[in-house]
Order: structure tokens, then C-alpha cells, then sequence
């Protein structure tokens, strides 16, 4: 580790990311500024999937033989591992798709709870209330419009202010008792925003709804206690946090879980099985369906323990003062707008920004011809975009494994594309 215990060692981190010691286009080492969109993985996380499918492979939850016992245990073993590191108990995690799955189980369990004995806490009548924001990506708004669709509910949505924050003013007024669930971003993909979780939880507590928290922003990225924040439920992927595409979680409160109806079936998710009908087993597997992505389990238990060694509180710190040097080194370029906060209070590290004159596609393309890869376009966040006034915007965003001379090269690439389009300086 680093001679300063409470900084990363970048260098070291660097050096268990395969992919780093690249190049891309014209020979330039690649500086990846895209970990919004899926991070890059350390050797440890390619090691556990391949050490699974060389060692273990078989159908975990489902051989009675010696492979089988080691598939079941490693799968096991991993939904201990992420649930001690949200704060969770173990039977609260269930390993999805990804965050989007995650999201669309708990909306999807809604719609099915109308016909469930028990479920009423989760039974959605024409009428009531959904309560999502504008700050969402679309895996925490497009679910929710399905599902007021599908029930005949109201979607409502807490605006954004001019400067990419939750506007907050009218939040009493907005959750009302005919809210059944509250859907919240931990972490804007966008802006980098941290929404106040807690508070608008506790708030929806009080009037009777539900909490939901898209942590796939905040879970990679900043110590997460399922706790501490106070939500229902959470939805992270792995790919953003080091680990294997494949496979997501659903963290939900256990007495909530037990009460909701599944929303995929099939096969492992069942207790009895007969030709007029099925009952299901207690969760997580209530919710598991098929053979479960035991590798990708592995995968992100070694993800998970990866970031563990790093210190998550390290993990932040290190974010914010990329993401500060980004900000400043951003508002010292003429014509260049910055999405969302000017600082990193309450802000994580995703900063989106606006070349005036050149539009977002042709700014990732230069930068992509330096090497430099960021994300273009509406990032799954159109209305978000239309409310800051812009249709499309470039993406940087930070992980463990950038340093800061990676900003400087960013900062550099904008005005070489602003002196390429002739764009104001
Ligand atoms: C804030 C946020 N929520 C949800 C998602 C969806 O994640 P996934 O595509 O892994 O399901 C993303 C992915 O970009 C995201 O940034």
C-alpha cells in the first residue's frame, strides 16, 4: 500500500488492471474516463471466474455431487460477502441480471401483488402514487412508468434546480399518502449529484411508502450502509464496481421480501410444483430463477473484496480529488459548461459538460483519437438532459484506478477539439 495509508496506491492498483498496459488509436496509451459505464476489472476478478470454471463448474443449487456442493458454496459465499459489505443480511440479497433487473423485480412485484393474500403493502390501485425524479437514468423511470401504466397509478417526479440538484422544497407536499414507493438515484450518472437518500426516507417513511435506491453510482463508488441510509430496497450491477457483466443485486428489507410475489418464474424458485399450480420458495431464491450465474457470483465476490482491501472511504476520497481537479480544470476553458454542482460537495464522480459549438459526438471522437475514452450522447438520461437545457453531453467519469495527469490530458483534448471545430475559446 501507499507510504500515506490514507491515499491509494494508484500505481499499484494500476498495475492489477490488464487492459491499462494498452494502446488504442494512433499508439496513445489508452486513458479510460468511462468507469460510469462499466469500470474496468482487476486481474483478482478475471482469476476467480476462471479458477470457478476450471475448479467448480456445475449447476449451483442443483448437483447432489462434490462440484456441485463447491459451485453452491462459492455462489453462497458471495451473497454473504456483498451483503456484509452493504450493510446487509445475507438472505437480503438476491443476485439479479443487473441493477435494471433489480429495479423492474420490485416494480414488477407490485403489479403482481394485486391478486397476493398478504402483499397489500405493496398492492398498487388506479389512484395512488409513484414518486420518481428527473434526475433519474431511465432504469429508475422507464419501470416506473410501466408500472403506473400497468395499475392505472400516477407518476409524480421531483424536478431538478438549474445547478443539477434535487429540489427538495416541495418533498412533504410531493410524497402523499397515496404514495406507495419512492425511487431515488444514490448518485446521479450524469451530474455525479448525491441526493439527501436518508432523509427523503425517512420522510416517505412517515407518510407510509416505500424506498427504493438506484445505488449503481453510489455502491462503486462511496461506503453504502443499507442502514444507515434507510431504504427498502437497492439496485447495483457489478460491471460498475470491478466486477463480471451478468450479474446485478436487489438488496431488500427481509419482512419485505418475504412478502412480495416473485416477478420472473421457473425452475430453483419453486417449493411444489403440480400440474394446476406452484408455490415458491422463501427468498432470495424466490426471486432467482434458473441456474444461478455462479461465476459471475465469484467474479463479483473477488470485485467486492478487492474494493474492501482498497478502503471505501480511500475509494471516495481519491474520486473527489479527481473529480475537484476536474472542475477546475474544466471552468478554466472558455465555452465549456459543466452539468450539475461546481464542487464536490454531495457530488460524486461523473462530471458531464457542454462544449459550446461542438457537438457532444464529435468531442468524443477527438478525445477518442487521443486515446481518451469517454461517454457521449444522453447517458440514459434523456429528461434529465432536456431539464439542464442541453440534448446530449460528453461524459468523464473517475475510478480507483485514474490519476490526475489523466484530467490534465481531458482538459488538453477539449480545446484541441474546441481549435479543431473553430469553436470559441
Ligand atoms: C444511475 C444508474 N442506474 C441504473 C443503471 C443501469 O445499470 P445496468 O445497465 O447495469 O442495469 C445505470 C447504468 O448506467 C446507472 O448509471
Amino acid at each position: 500500500m501507499s507510504a500515506f495509508p490514507e491515499h491509494l496506491d494508484v500505481e499499484a492498483i494500476r498495475a492489477d488492471f490488464p487492459v491499462l498496459a494498452r494502446t488504442v488509436r494512433n499508439a496513445n496509451p489508452l486513458i479510460y474516463l468511462d468507469s460510469g459505464a462499466t469500470s474496468q476489472k482487476p486481474a483478482a476478478v478475471l482469476d476467480a471466474e476462471r479458477e470457478f470454471y476450471e475448479r467448480h463448474n456445475s449447476a449451483a443449487h442443483r448437483g447432489t455431487h462434490l462440484l456441485g456442493e463447491e459451485a453452491t458454496d462459492v455462489y453462497e459465499g458471495a451473497r454473504a460477502k456483498v451483503a456484509a459489505f452493504i450493510g446487509a443480511e445475507a438472505g437480503e440479497v438476491v443476485f439479479t441480471k443487473n441493477a435494471t433487473e433489480a429495479i423492474n423485480l420490485v416494480a414488477y412485484a407490485m403489479s403482481n401483488a394485486a391478486s397476493v393474500p398478504g402483499a397489500g403493502r405493496f398492492r398498487v390501485l388506479p389512484g395512488d402514487e409513484i414518486l420518481i425524479t428527473e434526475m433519474e437514468h431511465h432504469a429508475n423511470l422507464v419501470p416506473w412508468q410501466q408500472l403506473s401504466e400497468r395499475t392505472g397509478a400516477i407518476l409524480r417526479w421531483l424536478t431538478v434546480t438549474p445547478d443539477g440538484r434535487l429540489d427538495l422544497e416541495n418533498l412533504d407536499r410531493m410524497i402523499t399518502g397515496r404514495t406507495k414507493i419512492v425511487a431515488v438515484t444514490h448518485q446521479s450518472n450524469v451530474t455525479g449529484t448525491v441526493p439527501p437518500v436518508a432523509e427523503i426516507a425517512r420522510t416517505a417513511h412517515e407518510k407510509g411508502a416505500l424506498v427504493l435506491a438506484d445505488a449503481a453510482q453510489s455502491v462503486p463508488h462511496q461506503p453504502v450502509d443499507v442502514a444507515t441510509l434507510g431504504v427498502d430496497f437497492l439496485a447495483f450491477s457489478s460491471h460498475k464496481m470491478l466486477g463480471p457483466y451478468g450479474i446485478g443485486v436487489l438488496f431488500g428489507r427481509a419482512e419485505l421480501l418475504a412478502a412480495i410475489p416473485p416477478f420472473l418464474t421457473g425452475g430453483s424458485m419453486i417449493e411444489t410444483v403440480r400440474m394446476e399450480g406452484s408455490t415458491f420458495l422463501p427468498p432470495p431464491q424466490r426471486f432467482e430463477p434458473g441456474v444461478p450465474p455462479a461465476a459471475e457470483a465469484a467474479g463479483l465476490a473477488a470485485a467486492v473484496d478487492y474494493l474492501s482491501g482498497l478502503g471505501m472511504s480511500r475509494v471516495a476520497a481519491h474520486e473527489e480529488s479527481l473529480t475537484a481537479h476536474a472542475l477546475d480544470a474544466l471552468r478554466e476553458i472558455n465555452g465549456v459548461r459543466v452539468l450539475g454542482p461546481d464542487t464536490t460537495k454531495d457530488r460524486g464522480g461523473a462530471v458531464a459538460f457542454e462544449v459550446q459549438g461542438v457537438h457532444p459526438h464529435d468531442v468524443g471522437q477527438v478525445l477518442d483519437e487521443l486515446g481518451i475514452a469517454v461517454r457521449t450522447g444522453h447517458h440514459c438520461a434523456w429528461p434529465l438532459h432536456r431539464t439542464l437545457g442541453v440534448q446530449a453531453s460528453t461524459r468523464a467519469s473517475f475510478y480507483v484506478y485514474n490519476i490526475h495527469a489523466e484530467v490534465d490530458a481531458l482538459a488538453e483534448g477539449i480545446r484541441y477539439a474546441q481549435r479543431f471545430f473553430g469553436a470559441r475559446q
